[in-house]
């Protein structure tokens, strides 16, 4: 299979790995062939890309983390608020990462903006989980980390969707009610004595800066605990590559570039060095540009060392390990 963005999927394709819908059920499961109007429907609701099988990709595995079912159960818990059901699938999605020998994140967020907020949510959970696994946080905190971030926007509930999908620069006042969504998300679970005061904590810090300039108390540095460290940076990379009515997804690799460039001015340094560690920037099965001018397929990752895959030439099908060939490089991600 392949990641294509959709302009590129060419009609009768058979799509290889599902499309969600607002609920987090299938609106289009694997294997189905794509007549021309399903994929105008699909971006017309802002899907990006897909994968699909063709010849070519023949071979090429794409794990998806989660199972479906989590996914349904979890987006069904938050969409009708279930406090405790949230905190048992936040359980879930840790246990679920925990049996898995490889957590390595390796895939286009394929999302469109109609499921932003849930899949969202979901998605910086697990990211979450990863780095806390990375970072050797027991099971007891890896539990409050996926709690922490799967509440982390819960706040926004309150605010207007003309505010959270406008197309413009928000103003000066929209800003400021978009900014109390933290404390907003904070005020909503205080009174849930099941509810950990870290995890609490975190959701109320999730936008602060470690140079003091986020919000809501300007906290900086080692005054931010470590779980509202690592959501604010998964938070923003999940952002960033998702596809939103205001602003087309940015590419894993140039995502996760930004996240490099703000280390110690909103980030914390040793969470981005773990987003490193387990996040390809160029993930399996997307089409890449080599620094020859070639176009290629990135086949295989190579874990220890994400920036040189395993790549298949798509006009040769010649398959090249850059961990042998050091005069090439990837240049681009072609999209
Ligand atoms: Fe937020």
């Amino acid at each position: 299979m392949r990641y294509l963005p959709i302009k590129q999927v060419k009609e009768n394709s058979i799509l290889a790995i599902p499309v969600y819908n607002d609920s987090g059920s299938i609106l289009l499961n694997a294997n189905t062939i794509l007549k021309q109007a399903y994929l105008k429907k699909l971006e017309l609701l802002g899907y990006v890309g897909l994968y699909i099988y063709d010849d070519i990709s023949n071979g090429i595995v794409v794990k998806e983390l989660l199972s479906e079912q989590t996914r349904r159960d979890t987006v069904a818990a938050l969409k009708s608020l279930n406090l405790d059901l949230c905190r048992l699938m936040a359980h879930s999605i840790v246990d679920e990462l925990l049996d898995k020998s490889d957590v390595s994140y390796d895939m286009v967020n394929i999302a469109a903006f109609d499921n932003y907020t849930y899949i969202h949510c979901i998605n910086v959970s697990v990211l979450s989980v990863i780095v806390g696994i990375g970072m050797g946080l027991n099971y007891s905190q890896l539990k409050h980390l996926s709690e922490a971030a799967l509440f982390h926007d819960i706040g926004k509930v309150s605010i207007s969707l003309d505010i959270l999908n406008k197309k413009g620069k928000l103003t000066e006042e929209e800003m400021n009610i978009m900014r109390c969504h933290s404390e907003e998300g904070y005020n909503m679970l205080k009174e849930n004595c099941m509810i950990s005061g870290l995890v609490k904590n975190a959701v109320l810090s999730h936008h602060e800066n470690e140079d003091g300039s986020g919000y809501p108390r300007q906290l900086s540095d080692k005054n931010i605990h470590i779980y509202a460290k690592i959501i604010h940076v998964c938070d923003v990379y999940d952002a960033l590559v998702s596809n939103r009515v205001y602003r087309r997804a940015m590419n894993p690799a140039d995502a996760l570039e930004y996240l490099m460039s703000n280390c110690y001015i909103m980030f914390d340094i040793d969470c981005v060095k773990k987003i490193l560690e387990y996040v390809s920037p160029y993930p399996t099965g997307i089409s890449v540009e080599l620094s020859n001018g070639q176009e290629a397929i990135v086949v295989q990752q190579n874990t220890k060392h994400y920036l040189r895959p395993k790549v298949m030439i798509t006009a040769t099908k010649e398959e090249i390990d850059l961990m042998e060939v050091f005069n090439l490089t990837i240049l681009k991600i072609l999209t």
